[in-house]
């Protein structure tokens, strides 16, 4: 194996080990129910590549059954064998002092836990009420027993693993339900916006970005001691790009972004750049290049580019996604290729890419979402 291979693997065997935090769920959640209460109502809810023992997904969803009217709820969690990055193996107590515990599947198997009834009979179905047993594999939500609980599911939530999240993406889209595709509720990095499986399903309002906003990460509780930012109440917290991808209506996603004319960002805007200057327009497409989503020209009619975080604050009704200028999905725009001059005065300004002119010098923006003003007729 490369030692780059070697590399990028135990990079993503890391990535894949990023705990989700309780309150980052609880605030993502209660916002689809503010929404609309009965987002959940009746449905079976599946959480896979989970870890039930201790996984908040599984905590905030059995401690909420009856709030958000759940049919039911179940969650598979991974065997501790079959993960790429290993930490010493201990079964939790819960686990061990369990009337089905089983020395020779711990490790190897994966769990499910099923919440459907009150089995202590206290009048309640909350977390005291979850049954669990060994799943017959290790979880894999690949596997044929995890299908069949996805094929079950009304609604899929999870923090999948970062370097299947292509893979998973496409295994929750494989089925459908009745009334079309699955729900679903996943964090992803900002960075998957652009892959060729993704992109296309955000231009076409099948996937949106989730409530919690962009701007600053999240916190995850990470397994890796050695790549650590800061220490939480004795757990080691690491920020990543990571923001939630979803199907589930919200309010936000319909909330318009307030903007000025073009004439008034070029008097007033805070950005330097627009200020007294104005919009570059591409040498390559027919767009201009707007560096900031705040600064968007509400009186423009023709293509913008924006940064990709524009997609925090998109309002279908407002806009339409036209393209993508980056990454796989961007080579489907066939723009024309750079004069061999003007690479080699920019070096680093590939065909297929965006540039622009100024002062004579190409330059190239860094990754452009291509959107479009809706005009109520
Ligand atoms: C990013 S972590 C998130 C865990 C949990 N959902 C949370 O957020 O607290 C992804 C989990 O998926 C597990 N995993 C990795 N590959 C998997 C696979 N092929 N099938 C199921 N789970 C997998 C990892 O071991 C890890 O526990």
């Amino acid at each position: 194996m490369s030692k780059n291979k070697t590399l990028s693997d135990a990079k993503s065997a890391k990535n894949d080990e990023f705990y989700t935090q309780y309150a980052d769920i609880q605030k993502e959640v209660n916002a689809y129910l503010d929404y609309n209460p009965d987002t959940f109502r009746g449905k079976t809810v599946l959480l896979p590549c989970d870890d039930p023992e201790w996984s908040k997904f599984t905590r905030f969803f059995a401690e909420n059954f009856e709030r958000l009217g759940l049919k039911k709820l179940i969650s598979t969690s991974y065997a501790a064998a079959s993960k790429k990055f290993k930490t010493p193996y201990q079964p939790s107590l819960f686990e061990s002092e369990s009337p089905q515990f089983d020395a020779a599947k711990t490790e190897v198997r994966g769990k499910i836990f099923v919440l459907d009834h009150d089995t202590n009979a206290n009048g309640h179905i909350d977390l005291d009420d979850l049954e669990w047993k060994y799943l017959e594999g290790d979880g894999d939500f690949r596997s044929e027993e995890v299908c069949k609980l996805r094929d079950e599911a009304d609604v899929i939530v999870t923090n999948p693993p970062f370097s299947l999240f292509r893979e998973f993406l496409a295994w929750i889209l494989a089925t459908k339900n009745a009334k079309g595709a699955k729900q679903f509720l996943i964090l992803g990095n900002k960075n998957a916006v652009s892959y060729t499986e993704v992109f296309p399903l955000i231009k076409d309002n099948m996937m949106w970005s989730g409530v919690t906003e962009w701007a600053g990460g999240m916190w995850f509780e990470t397994m890796d001691s050695t790549d650590v930012d800061k220490v939480v109440d004795g757990k080691n917290m690491k920020n990543v790009a990571s923001v939630w991808f979803t199907n589930l209506e919200h309010g936000r996603r319909h909330r318009p972004l307030e903007l000025m004319t073009m004439a008034d960002n070029i008097k007033y805007s805070r950005h330097k750049d627009i200020r007294g200057k104005g919009y570059f327009t591409f040498e390559n497409y027919p767009a201009i290049e707007v560096p900031f989503t705040d600064a968007i020209p509400s009186d423009y009619d023709g293509i913008m580019a924006v940064p990709r975080s524009f997609l925090d604050k998109y309002c279908p009704e407002q806009f339409e996604i036209v393209g993508i200028a980056e990454g796989e999905s961007g080579k489907e725009l066939g723009l024309k290729p750079v004069p061999k001059e003007l690479k080699k005065l920019n070096r680093s300004l590939r065909d297929g890419q965006l540039y622009y002119m100024k002062d004579g010098y190409p330059e190239k923006p860094f990754a452009r979402i291509l959107i479009r003003a809706r005009r109520v007729k």
